[in-house]
């Protein structure tokens, strides 16, 4: 599927794990959606299955509550095949005190060769990476990356703009808590998009300007002219104390509402990873409207993470021949 592009050499993705757009080169980035684009016409064919990867084990570990991103990736790796273990921590051995070491050896002992985790410390799935033989994959790690995210994120942005290059992309919220602005900020600035953040103070973290972005604390500057918008959730289970005084202030003065869709661009692309809170970071109009494409982002999630799957299982596999020839 990494076939050339029309008169371009081919991408390559030189990575073993996925743990952050951090880590991944503009052509490694380029790659997984050039890929993801190659698979997205897979998921409406009658045959939705292909034989990528018969026979091998991927293990989703979430020790933090999702819907899509789990979901998404039982679905990919379906897709291509494999066989998918759903690990549910509540009801495992973590209960009675297992580390997170030990539970991940006890699953590559049983066989994967893929493990997805989710995990609410910054770099647990660094760990993994360092100590396992699978291939790990960051489905969000604390308030550090979600990689497949970002990569989603800029898929819809390309898909629906036609480029990513010279793009006005406004992130808006809580960027402090936020795991999936991080990705977004790395992947887009690789990309080449004009990068800004915009949201309270007290929800904006300290430096972040050295990463490439603008900041923005007033949301009629921060959106104008934006090409695509880009809003988050407050995500108070990461907040030890108020920081804002309260919901209602924080929607009247950073909420998008239809009102408040003037300043951007006419064709602006409203974006969220979800889960929505509708009424506070965004109104029901917005979440709803012509511009938003919520829903697509999610059905695009599914092609990226068969992109990110088919390229790691084939990293993999190389891996494990060369081996087995030295
Ligand atoms: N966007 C996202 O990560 O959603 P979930 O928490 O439902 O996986």
């Amino acid at each position: 599927m990494t076939e050339a592009r029309k008169d371009e050499k081919p991408l390559e993705f030189r990575q073993e794990h996925l743990l952050g757009l951090e880590y991944l080169s503009r052509e490694e980035i380029e790659c997984v959606l050039h890929n993801a684009a190659a698979l997205k016409p897979t998921l409406d064919q009658k045959i939705k299955k292909m034989p990528t990867l018969l026979g091998k084990t991927v293990v989703n570990l979430f020790f933090e509550n999702s819907t899509r991103t789990r979901t998404s990736f039982e679905i990919a790796a379906k897709r291509l095949s494999a066989d998918v273990i759903n690990f549910t921590v509540g009801t495992s051995s973590v209960a009675k005190g297992e580390s997170l070491l030990d539970t991940a050896r006890t699953i590559e002992a049983l066989g994967s060769d893929i493990i997805i985790m989710r995990h609410s410390c910054p770099g647990a799935c660094h760990l993994l990476a360092s100590h396992l033989r699978s291939a790990i994959i960051n489905a969000g790690d604390g308030c550090h990356e979600h990689p497949t995210q970002g990569l989603l994120d800029m898929f819809t942005m390309r898909e629906r703009k036609g480029r990513i290059e010279g793009l006005t992309v406004t992130i808006l919220g809580d960027i402090l808590h936020s795991r999936v602005a991080r990705s977004n900020i790395w992947g887009l600035t690789k990309l080449g998009a004009n990068v800004r953040v915009c949201g309270p103070r007290t929800l904006i973290p300290r430096g972040i300007e050295e990463l490439g972005v603008e900041v923005f604390y007033d949301l009629e500057q921060g959106i104008r002219d934006a090409d695509v918008i880009n809003i988050l959730r407050i995500q108070r289970e990461r907040m030890d104390s108020n920081m804002f005084p309260s919901i209602r202030e924080y929607r009247l003065l950073y909420g998008l509402t239809h009102d408040r869709l003037r300043f951007a661009k006419p064709d602006v692309l409203i974006m969220h990873p979800g889960p929505i809170n509708r009424g506070i970071e965004i109104s029901q109009g917005v979440a709803d409207g012509e511009h938003s494409v919520i829903n697509q982002q999610v059905t695009n999630g599914v092609a990226v993470r068969m992109a990110v799957l088919y390229l790691l299982g084939q990293a993999r596999a190389q891996k494990i021949e060369m081996e087995k020839a030295e």
